[in-house]
């Protein structure tokens, strides 16, 4: 059985912890690709709910494997946090796989992260402050610290020193900071390495074999298709590869082992941090989607920017993907709306727009063109199939299908784990 994608289709938090967890039981292993702990991944399961930042969703899962495969960065310090309180809650996390080539999240970059938003002021990206940008500017400079290289006291040495150079002539400098010193980040990096060591492996080779043994491997995107930092509203995106083409650079296994591509989808828009949003909303129906949907960041407790759901979005996400298949998800949010306007197309500068816009600037004056969907008001997380919903949901749901061009083969009718319309079978 080869392996499954699952990614954000839109700004993130399109509910990927979810659909990953309800998936887990099918499969072997688990895979984060890119990203790090700014990634927050909301799973509720029964009466418990979980906040996972770093780790697969797959870790709640007892039967499966999760891997952090090479293309996250990893902050050892947070990593031991959430293993330690899953395992304070009974959750096993002794299956866990790191690659050792993943890049490590250093303090002095958690520094920069944040002294670097501070400067920008007005033009900040908005970060989720954690060290992640400057982690893969890092790794792209060649001056990344890696797994592996806590293993070898010498080589870390000359590699923190190689990276703080530069950097700390831009703190005391530019910056009007303080120095960081070499040793201190040396001696805090080595104190990791012993609890870190069972868990580090040659992920790439694992993956592989278990796929050429007939295993099943899913892919768990962090953050979303236009957050990538090549496909997404650049500048305003994360440092890393959300979209399918992360999943093989960011684990080492081939496109050609890839068969289902599953695009998240929220019913309607959300976004987190600075940037454009054609749909968003700065009225009562905002603040109604972001009250009945819970939209406040579980990383940094920020409210999401909400809006009408944007099918320009879902056409590009299907593209840049090649999704197989979308995974609906919050469509109960939507219940109680007489009317649900859609975003079927933009208005650019007096022209209708059916794609979005390469340019930057085109993006920015992107003006929404509404189509109203009518509402419903029956009560649907009780739903198990798709006739159980009421005409309206369905007419909705098919509408959205039709503009997003990948069948809708499940729909998250409520957070937890069993309130979930499965369609297609994923596996
Ligand atoms: P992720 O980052 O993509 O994993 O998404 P988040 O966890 O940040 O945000 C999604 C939120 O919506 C979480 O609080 C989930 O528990 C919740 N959620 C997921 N699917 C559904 C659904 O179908 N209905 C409702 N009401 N909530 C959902
Ligand atoms: P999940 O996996 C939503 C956003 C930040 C900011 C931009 C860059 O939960 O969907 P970064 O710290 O990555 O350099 O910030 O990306 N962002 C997210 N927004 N969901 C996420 O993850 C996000 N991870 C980063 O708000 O705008
Ligand atoms: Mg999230």
């Amino acid at each position: 059985m080869p392996a499954l994608v699952l990614l954000g289709a839109q700004w993130g938090d399109e509910g990927k912890g979810k659909a990953t967890d309800l998936l887990g039981g099918s499969v072997d292993y688990v895979v984060r690709y890119q990203g790090g702990n700014n990634a927050g991944h909301t799973v509720v399961v029964g009466d418990q709910k979980y906040a996972l930042h770093l780790l697969p969703s797959g870790i709640l899962t007892p039967e499966c494997t999760p891997v952090i495969g090479n293309g996250v960065v990893v902050d050892p310090s947070v990593l031991f946090s959430e293993l330690n309180g899953l395992n304070e809650r009974g959750v096993d996390t002794s299956k866990l796989l790191i690659s050792g080539n993943a890049h490590i999240i250093t303090p002095y970059n958690v520094t920069v992260d944040k002294v670097t938003e501070r400067f920008l002021g007005k033009r900040k990206i908005g970060t989720t402050g954690r060290g992640i940008g400057p982690t893969y500017a890092d790794k792209i400079n060649r001056v990344g610290i890696r797994v592996q290289d806590l293993y070898d006291e010498s080589i870390l040495t000359q590699k923190v020193e190689a990276a703080l150079d530069v950097k700390n002539q831009m703190l005391t400098k530019l910056y009007n900071r303080r120095a960081i010193a070499i040793e201190q980040v040396v001696e805090e990096l080595l104190s990791y390495a012993d609890r870190l060591k069972p868990y580090v492996a040659d992920t790439v080779l694992l993956l592989n074999k278990a796929l050429d043994e007939d295993k099943v491997v899913l892919f768990e995107g962090g953050q979303g298709t236009l957050l990538d930092i090549d496909h997404g509203t650049y500048p305003f995106v994360t440092s890393s590869n959300p979209t399918a083409g992360g999943a093989c650079t960011g684990s080492g296994v081939g496109p050609t082992k890839i068969s289902r591509v599953i695009g998240i989808l929220k019913a309607y828009t959300t976004r987190v941090g600075s940037g454009p949003f054609p749909t968003e909303l700065f009225d009562a129906d905002g603040e109604a989607l972001r009250r009945i949907g819970g939209e406040r960041g579980v990383t940094t407790g920020r409210d999401r920017r909400c809006g009408w759901f944007d099918a320009v979005i879902a056409r590009y996400a299907t593209r840049v993907n090649g999704l197989t298949d979308f995974f609906l998800t919050k469509l109960d949010v939507l219940t109680g709306w007489e009317e649900i306007p859609v975003c079927v197309a933009y208005e650019i500068d007096g022209k209708r727009v059916e794609e979005l816009p390469y340019s930057q600037t085109d993006f920015h004056h992107a003006k929404p063109i509404y189509e109203n969907l009518p509402g419903w008001s029956e009560d649907i997380t009780k739903a198990k199939t798709f006739a159980d919903l009421p005409k309206n949901a369905q007419a909705y749901v098919k509408a959205l299908e039709e503009m997003s061009g990948a069948p809708i083969s499940a729909i998250g009718v409520g957070p937890g784990r069993t309130e979930t319309i499965e369609i297609n079978s994923f596996i």
